[in-house]
């Protein structure tokens, strides 16, 4: 099916109710910015904080932050709409009364999502099982896979069973401490995160046993579930995956690094998103073989989750030349200065490129199993 013009019907969706719901914001402006619009008819979909869902205006000024605000999906900004878990009927179906006039809107068909959300109710199987029951197909990874890469417990047993390396942690579920035993087995520092996170939200640094409990309690303000990880002492390095249109093995990047010279000591959100500390090398500095095992790590870590259509991979690279997997994100942050984008770009795909391959690969690949 396709729309007006013989073009297909495209819903980006972002925003949503994560605590990455900016991120998301800037994601989709780029997004918005870089799809063609003689291919796709654009149908943009804010998830408001509160969880709402908007059709907003083909523009990316209606992105646009407010003075130093970022970003913010305001309901007043659109139309409301709901997507019924039902692939008999309209995808998108008009929740407020809809003036006759130019500017309303009605039910909407939709032939593709590109489901452009971080952290939980996002990157984490939930909108990916609500697509599946409305028989769309979407970009990026499926619901196991989404679901799996976000718990980072799941995550880490998943690739060592695949005989990956992954660093020593523990997992603290609500209520529960760290033993003596296990302060033993991990050593100092450690790092404390919220098991279904992201941005670097939540996590702490402690160097220091006396300030384990702060940090514990600052992850649980994120996840009930949290980790507590021996820190891995090391270079920070990503890699790029993504599915190849022919279908044969996932394709990856040229690796990047993250130089991060921040007052935390680790690459959290304030060096992630405002500060001029954190350099970012991409391509990065790394004698070709070590590349090439970053590179065949960060494709059997896509494997092992079973991923589709993209993903970063995150390593750390220790002195002695170990790749000790960090993490798997199945929605990187995706604006035009992201590392995913840029990794893409080092390695020859530009940003529209990048978008319209995830888009093909999204309709070549339908809905149901696979
Ligand atoms: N085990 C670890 N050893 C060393 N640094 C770590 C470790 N875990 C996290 N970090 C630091 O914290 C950052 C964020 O952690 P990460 O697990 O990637 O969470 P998020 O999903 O929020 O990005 C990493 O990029 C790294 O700088
Ligand atoms: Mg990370």
């Amino acid at each position: 099916m396709a729309g007006f013009a013989g073009r297909h019907r495209l819903a980006i969706v972002f925003g949503g109710r994560s605590t990455e719901h900016a991120i998301s914001c800037v994601s989709a402006r780029g997004v918005l910015a870089a799809v063609d619009r003689e291919k796709y008819e654009v149908i943009p979909v804010g998830i408001a904080p509160d969880g709402r869902w908007l059709v907003l205006p083909d523009d990316p000024a209606v992105l646009a932050g407010v003075g130093q605000e970022l970003p913010q999906v305001r309901p007043e900004s659109g139309r409301g709409v709901v997507l019924p878990p039902d692939p008999n009927g309209a995808s998108l179906v008009a929740v407020e009364a809809v003036p006759a006039v130019a500017g309303g809107i009605g039910d909407l068909d939709v032939d593709v999502v590109f489901p452009l959300l971080h952290g939980p109710y996002g990157e984490d199987g939930t909108i990916q099982g609500l697509l599946e029951m409305a028989g769309l197909p979407y970009v990026g990874s499926g619901v196991f896979a989404s679901a799996a890469a976000m718990d980072k417990q799941h995550m880490k047993t998943l690739l060592a069973a695949a005989g990956l390396p992954v660093g020593p942690y523990a997992v603290l579920r609500a209520g529960e401490t760290l033993s003596e035993a296990e302060k033993k087995r991990l050593g100092l520092p450690v790092f404390v995160k919220p098991a279904r996170g992201g941005s670097s939200i939540g996590i702490s640094r402690v160097d220091a046993w006396a300030d384990l409990d702060t940090a514990i309690k600052t992850a649980r303000e994120s996840d009930p579930k949290v980790l507590v990880e021996a820190a891995i002492i090391g270079r920070e390095i990503e890699c790029g995956v993504l599915d190849a249109l022919d279908g044969g093995a996932p394709e990856t990047s040229l690796p990047a690094e993250i130089v991060v010279d921040s007052a935390a000591g680790f690459y959290d959100f304030e060096a992630k998103y405002s500060s001029d500390a954190t350099r970012l090398d991409v391509p990065a500095d790394l004698p070709a073989g070590i590349a090439d095992r970053v590179r065949a790590a960060a494709g059997a870590a896509f494997l092992a989750l079973d991923c589709a259509g993209l993903a970063r991979v995150d390593v750390f690279l220790t002195s002695a030349g170990e790749v000790v997997l960090n993490e798997v994100n199945t929605m990187p942050g995706f604006t035009p200065s992201s590392l995913f984008p840029r990794m893409w770009a080092a390695s020859g795909l530009d940003y529209p490129a990048l978008v319209e391959r995830l888009i093909q690969l999204a309709l070549r690949r339908g809905s149901g199993l696979r």
